[in-house]
């Protein structure tokens, strides 16, 4: 109620307005908003809002420009997903999730006795998976868009061409490759004009980078799928053992598919279906919720805690069991998870007083970071654009071809490497995940929109690994059921249980010693850690026409842009 109040104060304001409150910051818009990873690249996507851009030539830009300002997660060697809800209500999804190449198979990671050989999945040119950016954002385009490709790509051009003021996460970044670790084989990568790695403060310019977003200005996707890139691809691929060929980038598409959708009470969920298991686990997850009564469970209590993590595992074990690439995996119960019916089967299979115990024969991996960016758009018509897309990890597999100045992905890791075999530990050899030639590794990602009377209520999205699947459904309920604003139910308390390994992981600062104890009498193995998530959001209530945004306090050069 707050926030109402709030807000018709504010709602003459045209210009962005930053609030704190709760000690977290809130940014204000009437006509649109950008929250990303990065602030240059949030008021790149604002400039091109103002200049009469829609919601989908911003998400473009921004997109381009995270690849220049933010290269460890925003990138045109990865892939991601966008999610799409226009101004009448129609919401769709972009697919541009990377694929195995050609010539991967299901075996590639074992050595001779079958075993995976430890870390090989994400090591080297063959975790490469075939990257989807820029067929997934000219794509979009192509569909939705309405300003010119070129004008979308040029500020990206002008930043790479001009240089990036030094941040100070990306100057230890540059230390950290300096001094060996790293992404070792883009030449002069990180470095100023005189040729030493850069320092905070200090211009690095990407010229090879600038001129393969030239191309790709130019020629839309064909500028990086065939022609002179996807041959300077092929032949680096040749020349230093990776897998990836011409024909694997000639043939590569990004898809629109339908939105996966649910509900929750009033409110519509609109999110990405397979091949992320994000939608899928996210709406499972608000239905098993919707069946138990929240009015009367405080949030932050023993009880709540236990019910969100008996949720958690249950939809993690479904996804571990059933969920892939749709296009490899015709059977997925698709309907049957996000179905009332099955989440009040679920519910009514929780303790509330006993946690349940994993099956240790079955299931499992944990694996998180902040190695993938989430960006949040609303523009001035009210169309909305949740868009995550990410190298896998930090800088993927650290590898590029100097002429391109790009690094390629390393998500091979997130197919189930070794079929038949999982453990307690992480790995998983469930079948729908199996890597096959052109298959699509499965994902978490969970860009999402919930609507409120056939309108954006709220975008939001993370990185995080698997993780990311329960900060975004955590956030949601801060929203609807806890009656949070956006930056409090970003910052809030949030906990991650993935089935196996059979743990609660909690944010060490946000859960008080005495509920940590209990849920521990209550049979749950708890393990503290920093915090989760690392949010992007923008509310949009329907009693005004302001759009409210947050970036997360954990990324540190992140920024809502409002106007
Ligand atoms: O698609 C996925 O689920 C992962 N490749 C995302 C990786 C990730 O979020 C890493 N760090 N934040």
């Amino acid at each position: 109620m707050r926030t109402i109040k709030l807000l018709s104060t504010l709602v003459f304001f045209t210009a962005t307005i930053i609030l704190q409150s709760n000690g977290f910051s809130q940014t204000y818009g009437q006509n649109g908003m950008v929250v990303s990873d990065n602030t240059a690249a949030s008021k790149i996507g604002t400039a091109i809002l103002k200049k009469g851009g829609n919601a989908i030539d911003a998400a473009v830009a921004t997109a381009f420009a995270l690849a220049v300002t933010h290269p460890q997660a925003g990138n045109i060697g990865g892939g991601g997903f966008l999610v799409f809800m226009d101004a009448s209500g129609k919401a769709t999804t972009i697919d541009f999730r990377e694929k195995a190449p050609l010539l991967s198979s299901s075996t590639m990671f074992l050595d001779s006795t079958g075993a995976l050989i430890n870390g090989s999945n994400h090591q080297g040119l063959k975790s490469v998976g075939v990257p989807g950016t820029v067929a997934g954002l000219y794509l979009s385009h192509q569909k939705y868009g309405s300003l010119p490709w070129k004008d979308l790509v040029q500020p990206a051009i002008d930043l790479a061409e001009n240089g990036v003021v030094l941040s100070w996460t990306l100057a230890a970044h540059a230390q950290q490759i300096k001094s060996g670790s790293g992404p070792k084989f883009l030449k002069n990568y990180y470095n100023n004009s005189n040729g030493e790695v850069a320092k905070f403060g200090e211009l690095w310019v990407q010229k090879e980078l600038a001129n393969t977003l030239k191309l790709i200005r130019d020629h839309g996707k064909d500028g990086f799928y065939k022609g002179e890139v996807a041959k300077e691809i092929a032949a680096f691929m040749k020349a230093n053992g990776g897998i990836i060929t011409l024909e694997d980038l000639n043939k590569y598409e990004a898809l629109e598919r339908e939105a996966i959708k649910g509900t929750y009470k009033e409110y519509e969920i609109f999110a990405m279906p397979p091949p992320s298991s994000g939608g899928v686990a996210v709406i499972e997850m608000l239905n098993i919720m919707e069946q138990a009564n929240l009015d009367s469970i405080k949030f932050n209590s023993t009880e709540y805690v236990h019910l969100l993590a008996e949720t958690m595992r249950r939809a993690f074990a479904d996804r571990a069991e059933h969920l892939g690439d749709p296009d490899f995996n015709l059977d997925m119960p698709l309907n049957k998870l996000t179905s009332k019916d099955f989440a009040k089967m679920r519910y009514e299979n929780i303790d509330l007083n006993t946690a349940s115990v994993s099956d240790s024969s079955k299931f499992g991996q944990i694996y998180d970071g902040k190695s993938t960016t989430h960006f949040s758009i609303i523009d001035k018509n009210g169309n909305a654009v949740s868009l995550t897309f990410t190298l896998e990890q930090s800088y993927g597999s650290g590898i590029g071809s100097p002429d391109l100045g790009f690094i390629f992905n390393n998500e091979m890791g997130d197919f189930n490497p070794q079929p038949g075999y999982t453990n307690s530990g992480w790995l998983i050899g469930t079948n729908p995940n199996i890597i096959q030639p052109e298959k699509r590794m499965l994902s978490s990602m969970s860009p999402t929109i919930v609507a409120k009377n056939g309108k954006p209520y709220l975008i939001i999205g993370s990185p995080g690994g698997r993780t990311i699947i329960n900060t975004v459904f955590q956030t949601i309920l801060n929203v609807i059921e806890y009656d949070m604003p956006i930056d409090k139910a970003i910052e809030g308390m949030k906990i991650h249980h993935q089935w196996m390994p059979d743990r609660l992981v909690f944010e060490n600062d946000l859960m008080s010693p005495d509920t940590q104890r209990v849920l521990e009498q209550m049979g749950h193995v708890l393990q503290g850690r920093g915090n989760l998530g690392r949010l992007m959001g923008i509310l949009c209530p329907s009693e005004s026409n302001v759009y409210i945004g947050a970036s997360d306090s954990s990324s540190p050069d992140g920024g809502a842009i409002g106007y």
